[in-house]
């Protein structure tokens, strides 16, 4: 097991190159030059009584507990501000040091409530702890003098407390949502004995800046910023370390534990993805894993319009089987199929696509991250031979220019967000690339250099033409091109840029970007010397979303910006286990490590291992499943963990398609859009319920620890192995351990990951063989290519076929809001909602002007695929011509107006380029209402289920 250190060393580690050798209470120490007398105390083994300093924050030195003694000095210095310097010779305990630090303790303790046996922090309190190491035994002001003993508590959010009567004016939370956040949502307003922590203007937290990331309740020593959880749980028994189950920053986190309940979720300092930090999903939205809406017993019925009736595990598992072998028998074998999920475990998604290959006989399976990053593994491979991102989180450090394109960090990856954020303050420059105006462009002591505001859909031509000018202008990083690229193609790439249909001026008409801005972007990039691209959604879900990612590949390339810390070219991950889920071979055309299924040599190698022949044509993609129902001839499917009615585009479509199949097996923790069309429920089980493991945005593979049983019985899969025993292909995996062994010898990418690798080193990268570091491989394409040689792609732009048209004259674009979470199965069931309780239509107020439309009206969208209504937000976020939603709340209907248009090489929908119109209405639309009926009766079937008196396994 990982054992990771709860010890607070007081300040952050320095790293020097030079060291110094100093004597602490008679112990030599050395350590890096601009350590803190009181971090290198903590090195040699001594603790300094503190309270306003903590390792994740810089020193601020203002309680004046840690002083010490330094020979040949006057006075009594701050350890926590005062470097070590070599020769030093320094004491921290004595009779004038403890005589000081007393009177300090017995200030704050004149002015705090002593009620330590019903606080909620009592034995987790850092003033209590300095009480008792100073020695406190009687304070002798009393309480009659002024204090703040009856300050009001502001229980404004819902998952933390602020009760100001337990302040100790640390600074601390300010710091901690300053330096670790970078939100500034906090002040110390008021001097002296006025002084209080204050939110905004004064103002309850839920009024302020606050994202309620809970990094001021972490660093807060007193109960003073405090979970409501502990307040009502108290504190927890045990814990277990495990990842986050939302997005692919995969932070780790500490499950504390009373029994089988949660009490609080605590970032994990040794998380290498978070480093301790957190985003208000991860570590408060966990309560829907207990949510009374989870399926708790399998569930069958005939048709969708019949209740549910719970039956046993057995009679549910033998059904399904007996249903695919029936539609089988009667459509033949590639009638059936399976989806994977990217916020399942590796294990399972594996297990999944092993299930269909061998048990169904057939490649048809694929993912949700064929809707998210397809076009990054298909680009990426083409380009740099690997289907991932280059780095990990932490070379944004070392990043001088940081290019953001279609990617809104601070909503989908806010830990990571933070991390940019820091660099940015740090003097990092930025471009954002991006046709809203996100909060990355102009935020709390950050400004991007420059916003490139394209029009939706023009990507390609945006980076087209900052190649141009990289090309033209003798930018170009010609020796590393010259040593580490394919000669051939990139003369041909570089003489294609250069033309001058490709320039920025020629662009700018297009792309709405004025072509100064386009050229003062791409000499920042080319100028470096370390530029790293972050991209998102905003560059994957497009007609032509492939090739924007060869485009940003390239740029990259010729700039010399790939393999080595600071730079790179970094796909922003949506969903927890998007990476993992392609890695283990989700897609019809590819096995594990994303070899070819028509490779003869790798299908014999699976063919050997697994006991059965495998097909050797790619099965179908989600759109094709979709296409072969309406036909006829797709009549059962296997879903697990994944709601295609509500996240996949054209929702009309897919719901017909579903309609049109005979058994659709749904898996999930709760009755979703899909289960409604379902004719077998099985319950899913949450990351908590489950052994596992996650593969984060930077291939980092971490463990998912079970800590408590699964509600229903049974883990994912377990439930998937059980479906193909039924099916008569045995499986018989113990644990999920076994499962990894078995990906590991089959998928180079993965060779040499086992659990206990990952449990002694906290979490690996892959690739993780005998090649590389022990824990894997941080950064990629170091030195030369996994290709060989980098190969460019010409790029050339081809607008989509979603044009603006008389009658659809704006454009939609959506994304996503940091509360919610993609459908928001899980967010919606959690006080997450008190921030985004709804989806809304983002227009910009000329737009708006010009159809009546005022905040908060209904306004009717509609496209050529379907209509929907939302209330307006009329801002200058969003460009003139644009309009923007997201897609949390499946009344909404958001991809009730997304069309099939997709990406010409991997089928990823086009999510980001919708035309539509926009008008105001006065009543929901044909759609909303019907899906409301519909609703209501798949709701009713659900309570009204013929309950089994006890459901077995
Ligand atoms: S919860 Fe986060 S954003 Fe809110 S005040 Fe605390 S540190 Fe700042
Ligand atoms: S709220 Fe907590 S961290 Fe902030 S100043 Fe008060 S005691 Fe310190
Ligand atoms: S940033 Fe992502 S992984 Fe980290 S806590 Fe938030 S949702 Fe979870
Ligand atoms: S810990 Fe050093 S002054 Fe507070």
């Amino acid at each position: 097991m990982f054992k990771h250190t709860e010890t607070d060393h007081g300040t952050p580690a320095r790293e020097s190159e030079q060291e110094v050798t100093l004597n602490i209470d008679g112990v030599d120490v050395t350590v890096p030059a601009g350590t803190s007398l009181m971090r290198a105390a903590v090195d040699a083994g001594i603790k300094v009584p503190k309270l306003c300093a903590t390792d994740s924050l810089e020193p601020f030195g203002s309680c004046r507990l840690c002083l010490v003694e330094i020979e040949g000095r006057r006075g009594y210095p701050a350890s926590c501000t005062t470097p070590a310097e070599a020769g030093m010779k320094v004491k921290t305990q004595s009779d004038k040091l403890q005589s000081i630090r007393k009177g300090v303790m017995e200030l704050y303790i004149s002015d705090h409530p002593l009620d330590c046996l019903t606080c909620a922090a009592n034995g987790d309190c850092e003033l209590q702890d300095m009480a008792g190491v100073t020695g406190l035994r009687n304070v002798r002001y009393g309480y009659d003098g002024a204090n703040h003993l009856k300050a009001k508590k502001d229980e404004s959010n819902p998952y933390f407390a602020y009760d100001p009567s337990k302040c100790i004016v640390c600074n601390r939370c300010v710091r901690a949502c300053e330096e670790t956040q970078g939100t500034f949502a906090l002040t110390i307003s008021g001097r002296g004995f006025e002084a209080r922590v204050s939110p905004g203007q004064d103002q309850p937290f839920m009024d302020s800046e606050c994202v309620s990331c809970g990094a001021c309740v972490q660093a807060c020593p007193t109960a003073t910023l405090q979970e409501k959880t502990v307040i009502m749980l108290g504190q927890a028994e045990h814990s277990e370390i495990t990842t986050c189950a939302y997005c692919g920053v995969g932070c780790g986190f500490k499950a504390e534990m009373k029994g089988n309940q949660v009490v609080r979720m605590t970032p994990w300092k040794d998380g290498r993805a978070n480093e301790g930090h957190s985003c208000v999903k991860g570590r408060f939205a966990w309560g829907y894993a207990t949510h009374k809406d989870r399926i708790k017993a399998p569930m069958i019925r005939a048709k969708i319009t019949d209740p549910w009736r719970e039956v046993s595990w057995a009679e549910a598992i033998g059904h399904a089987a007996s249903e695919f072998r029936r539609i089988q028998a009667k459509y033949g074998k590639d009638s059936i199929g399976g989806i994977t999920s990217s916020r399942c475990t590796n294990e399972e998604t594996y297990l999944v696509q092993k299930l269909i290959r061998a048990a169904f006989g057939n490649n048809n399976v694929d993912t949700c991250a064929r809707v998210c990053h397809s076009p990054t593994g298909y680009g990426l491979g083409q380009t740099y031979g690997t289907s991932a991102g280059t780095q990990t989180f932490k070379s944004v450090e070392k990043a001088d220019i940081i290019m953001v394109i279609g990617a809104n960090p601070a909503a989908a990856h806010p830990v990571f967000a933070s991390r940019m954020k820091k660099r940015l303050r740090a003097g990092a420059k930025l471009i954002v690339v991006d046709p809203r105006k996100i909060d990355l462009v102009d935020s709390a002591h950050i400004k991007a250099d420059y916003h490139l505001q394209l029009r939706p859909g023009t990507n390609v031509a945006v980076i087209t033409s900052l190649a141009h000018v990289v090309v033209t202008e003798g930018l170009l990083a010609k020796e590393y091109i010259a040593e580490r690229c394919d000669d051939k193609s990139f003369r041909e790439w570089s003489e294609f840029c250069a033309r001058p249909e490709n320039s920025p001026e020629a662009m700018a008409a297009v792309t709405g970007v004025p072509a100064d801005v386009v050229r003062g972007a791409a000499r920042l990039y080319a100028g470096g010397p370390n530029s790293a691209i972050y991209y998102g959604l905003g560059v994957t879900e497009h007609a032509q979303g492939s090739t924007m990612v060869m485009g940003i590949a390239n740029l990259a390339m010729c700039t010399g910006n790939v393999g080595r810390e600071g730079v790179g070219v970094n796909p922003l991950r949506g969903q927890n286990n998007v990476q993992g889920a392609c890695d283990m071979g989700s897609f019809p055309h590819e096995l594990p490590g994303y070899r070819h299924i028509s490779d003869s040599t790798t299908r014999a190698q699976f063919e050997a291992a697994w006991g059965v022949e495998l097909a050797a044509e790619p099965g179908l993609r989600i759109p094709n499943m979709f296409e072969a129902a309406q036909a006829g001839s797709f009549m059962g499917l296997y879903c697990e963990g994944e709601d295609i009615v509500q996240s996949d585009p054209n929702t009309q479509h897919v719901a017909e398609s579903l309609m049109a199949m005979e058994c659709i097996v749904v898996q999930d923790i709760f009755l979703n859009e899909t289960a409604k069309y379902a004719h077998v429920l099985l319950p899913g089980a949450s990351f908590l319920e489950k052994d596992g493991t996650f593969t984060n945005a930077e291939r980092r593979i971490s463990r998912v620890r079970k800590v408590m049983p699964p509600l229903a019985g049974y883990a994912d899969w377990e439930v998937t192995q059980l479906l193909s025993n039924a099916l008569g292909y045995p499986m018989n995996y113990k644990h999920p351990s076994e499962i990894m062994d078995e990906i590991a010898a089959l998928t180079p990418s993965f060779a040499g990951v086992t659990y206990e690798k990952i449990d002694r080193l906290g979490s690996v990268q892959w690739p993780c063989n005998d090649n590389t570091e022990e824990a894997g491989t941080p950064i990629m394409h170091i030195g030369k290519f996994v290709r060989g040689k980098g190969r460019f792609i010409i790029t050339k732009y081809v607008a989509t076929d979603e044009k603006v048209t008389r009658k659809f004259p704006l454009l939609l674009t959506t994304g996503r809001i940091l509360s919610q979470y993609n459908v928001g199965a899980q967010t919606r069931r959690t006080p997450n909602s008190m921030w985004h309780s709804e989806d809304v239509i983002e227009i910009h107020p000329h737009d708006a002007e010009e159809r009546g439309i005022k905040e908060g009206d209904w306004c009717g969208i509609q496209s050529r695929a379907g209509e929907t209504v939302l209330r307006a937000v009329v801002t200058e976020r969003i460009q003139p011509g644009v309009v923007y939603t997201t897609f949390h709340f499946p009344e909404s209907g958001a991809n009730v107006i997304t069309t099939d248009s997709s990406d010409w090489a991997t089928n990823c929908p086009e999510y980001k380029v919708t035309a539509v119109q926009v008008m105001p209405v006065a009543q929901p639309s044909e759609w909303q209402r019907s899906y409301t009926r519909f609703n209501k009766v798949q709701e009713d079937l659900l309570k009204n289920r013929e309950v089994a008196a006890a459901v077995t396994k």
